[in-house]
């Protein structure tokens, strides 16, 4: 009877049960989600303002000699401000002329699939709401902070947007074990990666760009630094709910995009 009453509850109504963030389920998408030009500016009351300026500036402190040159110019690009937050149609505007991406508006964590559907037609799937006040510190869920300030300035780079595109390409072909490598792949390069630039070593990666504690930390002596090598990155074991002990850099971005499209044909994901 238990198990019958469990069947007719929502994956989020069963994860709350069993005490899993309800946000932290991908969920489908169940048609086409607002692209480009069909996304409208939501009416975020003013603490969600407030809210962005906080996290906006507290992070952009820190990011001068720590962010690589490309997500800097990015955020000019894009002319991120802490005066608000920015609008998605807006953004999508500038990958259109510089990278030829654009955004979709999507409504939380979406399930691979669709996720990997979009970056292969050259779509950033982005949220439009913001954090509570509570989670300043910590999100476990996607937010616009990390979407957008995380994500979105390396999108104007033509080669990580070329490498995140054939991303998308070789995910939707991959299965079982390759899948999961693919996913490692991910987090040790878009989400956590690092660069050696000629001003030294620099941050890339989503995930730390938009951590406060991970931006301070992965340049720290408390991380081992290995070379990029997609051979290695994609068996590397990595915890999702700690800071990262491991971390490795790449030289430039095409270094990364022809590493990456070098693996992927030797592992049948692209042709
Ligand atoms: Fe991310």
């Amino acid at each position: 009877m238990k198990d019958q009453k469990n069947e007719n509850l929502s994956a989020y109504e069963k994860a709350a049960q069993e005490g899993i963030d309800p946000r932290c389920i991908p969920q489908w998408l169940d048609g086409p989600v607002p692209e480009h030009d069909e996304i409208k500016y939501p009416d975020y009351p003013e603490s969600d303002q407030q809210s962005w300026k906080f996290l906006y500036e507290r992070q952009m402190k820190f990011l001068p000699g720590r962010a690589c040159k490309e997500y800097m110019d990015g955020t000019e690009q894009l002319n991120l401000s802490p005066d608000k937050i920015p609008y998605l149609k807006e953004l999508s505007n500038v990958f259109r002329k510089t990278t030829g991406w654009k955004v979709a508006r999507v409504p939380g964590l979406i399930q691979s699939q669709n996720f990997f559907e979009l970056l292969r037609r050259s779509v950033f799937p982005s949220t439009d709401y913001i954090r509570g006040k509570e989670e300043l510190d910590y999100t476990p869920a996607p937010d616009l902070f990390h979407d957008i300030f995380g994500h979105m300035p390396l999108l104007t780079n033509k080669s990580f947007a070329s490498f995140y595109q054939k991303f998308g390409e070789a995910a939707l072909n991959a299965k079982g074990e390759n899948s999961v490598k693919l996913e490692t792949f991910h987090w040790f390069t878009v989400e956590f990666g690092l660069i050696n630039n000629s001003e030294g070593r620099r941050i890339y990666g989503a995930g730390v760009l938009s951590s406060h504690k991970e931006v301070q930390h992965s340049l720290s002596d408390q991380v081992e630094v290995k070379p990029f090598d997609p051979e290695k990155i994609v068996v590397q074991e990595y915890d999702v709910w700690h800071l990262q002990p491991i971390l490795f850099a790449i030289d430039s971005f095409e270094q990364l995009e022809k590493g990456f499209d070098e693996w992927c044909k030797k592992n049948g994901l692209l042709s």
